[in-house]
């Protein structure tokens, strides 16, 4: 079985942001949607429920147990389903948490680059300020930086993004035991972002594992990691103090159908996240080489976490490589100064997909930097 081998004549037929977003001659290589066809037990739920009309409201726990199924054998980590609540989805979960636990005016802090949403407080309108303290030039959580922060400004919330988006990095044991500390000692409620933890596997550490007594919620899902976006439905897993302040329609925008099919997915979906966290590692070592050997002024070195690279293109000396590589080359990435202002030089480069796409995106890079 290969997963990332679907023919790009069939993904152009997709009407997902990936393929619709740009011109149709541009090669999409931005937005985390996998180039796959979905796991076989989440297709065969999903028809069931279509065949059988089994189409209204959700009522039993389904999701909740199969997350803490998953984590137990996946991470050793056991938790009572009861401690998981369903949201909509992992980024309406981290709004909903920074509404409820800061008030207007309240501060924020992110570590960018990182995935756009964790600005939600700051742009959203919501009179949040967002406190950015970045991640060290080696790309780790800059814990002395953070614990100046949570003192001088004393955040109400802290999103930390787990295993990191863009930057694929996954937070040690020991980062993660700090974090919570410093958070205890300041009074910051953590909000860890783990949609990627599924497919990054056992290197990962979830919060709560790390730290069983913190006040924090994660917030994941199995959308990343099964390329399930389209089927809504996520969880919030954490301490009942916590999880009881959310507004209680906050459950029920989780669908019917985005329960089942990310419940399959953890239950039975297992040998086809393990082949497609091998064909990502396979993936970033191959773009790791390929890059090298057709743009040798830039490197890539494979992170641990994620099925996204975070590329350096400041060798190049180009002012927006971003918008170079999709104006002149014809291929998208996401640009780095959506993660941060500070990250123009960077292209988030998705790597789900197959050699051939990989490989013609380099090329297109290539193409770039001659025309
Ligand atoms: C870190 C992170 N959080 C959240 C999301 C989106 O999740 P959802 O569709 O469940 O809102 C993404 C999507 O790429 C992501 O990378």
């Amino acid at each position: 079985m290969t997963i990332f081998n679907v023919p790009l004549d069939e993904l152009r037929t997709r009407g997902t942001i990936k393929w619709q977003r740009f011109e149709p001659d541009v090669l999409p290589m931005f937005v985390a949607e996998m180039d796959a066809h979905i796991a076989a037990p989440v297709r065969e739920r999903l028809e069931r429920a279509l065949r059988e009309s089994d189409t209204g409201y959700p009522q039993l726990p389904v999701y909740q147990e199969a997350y803490a199924d998953f984590s137990a054998h996946e991470w050793d980590w056991h938790f009572d389903p009861a401690d998981a609540m369903l949201v909509a989805d992992v980024v309406s979960g981290m709004r909903e948490a920074v509404l409820t636990f800061s008030e207007p005016g309240d501060k924020v802090l992110i570590n960018p680059p990182v995935y756009p949403p964790f600005g939600i407080a700051g742009h959203a309108g919501e009179s949040r300020e967002v406190v950015s303290i970045p991640l060290t030039e080696g790309g780790r959580l800059d814990l002395p930086a953070m614990e100046q922060a949570f003192a001088e400004h004393r955040p109400a919330v802290y999103l930390l993004c787990s295993p990191h988006n863009p930057t694929g990095a996954v937070h040690t044991v020991d980062e993660l035991r700090a974090v919570a500390d410093m958070a205890d000692t300041y009074g910051v409620t953590v909000v860890v972002n783990e949609i990627h933890a599924p497919i990054t596997g056992p290197k990962h550490t979830p919060y709560l594992k790390a730290n069983p007594d913190a006040q924090a919620l994660i917030i994941t899902s199995a959308s990343k990691s099964w390329n399930l976006a389209a089927i809504k439905a996520a969880l919030i897993i954490g301490p009942a103090e916590l999880r009881r302040q959310f507004p209680p329609m906050v459950s029920d925008a989780a669908s019917y159908f985005g329960i089942l099919a990310h419940t399959a997915a953890l239950l039975e979906g297992r040998d086809w996240l393990r082949q497609a966290s091998r064909e990502v590692a396979e993936n970033k070592a191959f773009f790791a080489e390929e890059l090298h050997r057709q743009i040798p002024q830039l490197s890539y070195t494979p992170s641990e976490g994620t099925y996204l690279a975070w590329v350096d293109c400041s060798p190049l000396g180009l002012e927006l490589p971003g918008r170079d590589f999709h104006d002149v080359g014809r291929v998208r990435f996401s640009f780095g100064q959506e993660f941060g202002p500070d990250s123009v030089q960077f292209v988030r480069v998705n790597l789900a997909s197959s050699r051939e796409i990989i490989t013609e995106g380099i090329r297109r890079m290539a193409k770039t930097l001659v025309s």
